[in-house]
């Protein structure tokens, strides 16, 4: 059920967690579904709702950079200076995980995944949670496993109705897309998934470069190949590709959804067109969105206008290589 995110329906979230519940709810990135990360069972409701295999980890969602100590072991001097700088915030920190955290959270990983979100609401919940005497919401992103990410309390709703006891609607998510994870492998900073904050930021703080894998780094669901990915078959093409396939395609042919950002919609176009934002902040805000938009027309096939190649587009250029590969 999708209910406005007042202080009342809060501190009924609230509650609905403490009593093992599942609850959505915004976060400045993309939108959550939460369970209380000090009970197991709710967190096996998460993997059965999402359909998720048991052996990815989830984020834990934390009020403040203080509560990391509860979840981490050791917390290296360049995740301190990270979380300093960018927490609360799209960063997701991968740390040595403390005595108790269960294994139901960090899919029997040594290491444990945590994240002071900074959306209004996700603020307020976990204030609400902490004084039932919870100590952090345990959440992926609000969607089934493998497809597309949910940034409206819609999108939450159309991926699980009535599976989930509440859907706290704060407005679609002001970045829409996924927090950047960076892990720790002694002092070595490694980013495991590009995502709303940016590596030049990063590593502006750390004062230096991140390595991009280690050998034994944590596994990250993020990055299966397949993944954020439509139903209708979807290919990434080049500017000058798309423009090429457009000029060839055979009028009436089949239905085409095309997400373009630069080439213009041939005058003889049939199928449907959607023009994305032309700034990569814009673009990432309505990825998810326009990519279920699309999905939803059962178009015969999906053509995306790869984006340009600056680092700005990093996180946009990786969720759609995932969401167009066959693999
Ligand atoms: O922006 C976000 O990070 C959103 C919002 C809701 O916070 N959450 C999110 O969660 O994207 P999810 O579960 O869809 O993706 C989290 C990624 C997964 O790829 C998971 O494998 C990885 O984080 N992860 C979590 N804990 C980990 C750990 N201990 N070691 C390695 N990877 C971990
Ligand atoms: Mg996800």
């Amino acid at each position: 059920m999708i209910v406005p995110a007042t202080t009342e329906n809060i501190e009924r979230a609230a509650r609905l967690l403490r009593d093992g519940e599942l609850v959505s709810f915004p976060t400045e990135t993309v939108y959550g579904l939460g369970a209380n990360a000090r009970n197991a069972a709710a967190v096996g409701k998460l993997f059965a709702a999402k359909k998720r295999p048991a052996d990815h980890p989830v984020i834990v969602h934390i009020a403040e950079a203080a509560a990391a100590a509860r979840w981490a072991r050791a917390i290296p001097s360049g995740a301190q200076a990270l979380a300093r700088a960018f927490w609360p915030g799209p960063l997701t920190l991968i740390l040595p995980r403390a005595q108790g955290v269960s294994d139901a959270v960090t899919g029997g990983q040594d290491s444990v995944g945590l994240r002071v979100p900074s959306h209004p609401v996700a603020q307020a919940l976990l204030a609400q949670f902490a004084q039932r005497d919870g100590h952090g919401i345990a959440a992926p992103s609000a969607n089934r496993f493998g497809r597309i990410s949910a940034t409206t309390a819609q999108h939450v709703a159309d991926d699980f109705g009535a599976e989930i006891a509440l859907i706290l609607d704060g407005g679609p998510c002001p970045h829409g897309i996924e927090s950047t994870i960076v892990a720790f492998a002694g002092d070595t900073a490694i980013l495991l998934r590009p995502g709303a904050l940016s590596v030049e930021a990063l590593e502006r703080v750390l004062g230096r470069p991140l390595s991009s894998s280690v050998a034994g780094a944590p596994r990250a669901a993020g990055m299966l190949a397949t993944h954020y990915a439509p139903r209708t078959p979807a290919r990434l093409m080049r500017s000058p590709e798309l423009a090429d396939a457009l000029a060839q395609l055979a009028q009436p042919g089949a239905h085409i959804a095309v997400l373009a950002h630069s080439v213009a919609q041939p005058p003889d176009f049939e199928g449907t067109w959607f023009d994305a934002p032309t700034h990569d902040t814009a673009y990432a805000q309505k990825l998810y969105a326009n990519l279920r938009a699309l999905d939803a027309l059962a178009a015969d096939e999906i053509w995306i206008e790869a984006p340009p190649d600056g680092p700005e587009w990093h996180a946009v250029r990786d969720r759609l290589r995932r969401a167009t590969d066959r693999a």
